[in-house]
């Protein structure tokens, strides 16, 4: 299972690269907004520093809503670095973009998903990544997991390569849930990633391994 850092914030992307498990970054207008930064000089600037910091994929989505810009803002988008992925909302649109950048070996995530109808769409038009939004669902009292479920079992059934791209996710079981329903990738704030690693009996087995070294010591 791939991680990407749910982020556009440069300190947190280095902890997680530094730890050495993140396969990548996924950014949107609002995490841009939350850092600061805004204009598109600056924008521009802010995605080139997190490809220096990353091995892998870097989602960087286009703000344009007809098919004709968002073919050209995913353009400038994709000469930034080869480790950009063009982010498109699902919409018709969005899916006719989807599928100009397939055929011209562009990478692209469909964001905002919420069904499995609108997954299928975004397979048939060769996203690399969708991205159905975990959290979000669950925040409506509906079962975020079950989309992941059913998309596995659409794109299993047909062979499709777009790789499902669990977003949304807010917490190490949502992290855990998707990797039993065999999302290909997840992406999530660092404090999920983190959390992971945390256990009492860790914590409390190393304390005592430690105790009893310095104890034989000792002696
Ligand atoms: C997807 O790529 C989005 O950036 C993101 O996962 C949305 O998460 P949120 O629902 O916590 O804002």
């Amino acid at each position: 299972m791939k991680f990407f850092i749910d982020t556009a914030n440069l300190k947190q992307i280095k902890e997680a690269q530094d730890l050495g498990v993140l396969d990548g970054v996924t950014t949107n207008p609002s995490l841009m907004a939350k850092e600061g930064i805004t204009g598109h000089d600056n924008i521009m600037k802010h995605y080139k520093a997190i490809c220096a910091i990353v091995d892998g994929d870097v989602s960087a989505e286009v703000i344009a809503t007809t098919y004709e810009e968002m073919i050209e803002e995913g353009a400038v988008l994709a000469t930034l670095d080869p480790k950009i992925v063009v982010k498109i909302p699902m919409t018709k649109d969005g899916v006719q973009a989807i599928k100009y950048f397939s055929l011209d070996g562009i990478k692209t995530n469909c964001t905002l998903v919420f069904s499995a109808g609108q997954a299928l769409l975004a397979a048939k038009a060769g996203a690399t990544y969708v991205s159905p939004f975990v959290g979000r669902l669950d925040d409506i009292s509906t079962d975020g997991l079950t989309l992941i479920e059913d998309i596995r079992l659409i794109y299993d059934n047909y062979g499709y390569d777009t790789q499902i791209l669990a977003a949304s996710v807010r917490h190490p079981m949502h992290i855990i849930n998707c990797a039993k329903l065999g999302a290909d990738v997840m992406t999530g704030p660092l404090s999920a990633i983190l959390a992971l690693m945390k256990h009492p009996l860790t914590d409390s087995g190393l304390a005592q391994f430690l105790a009893d070294h310095a104890g034989a010591k000792g002696r």
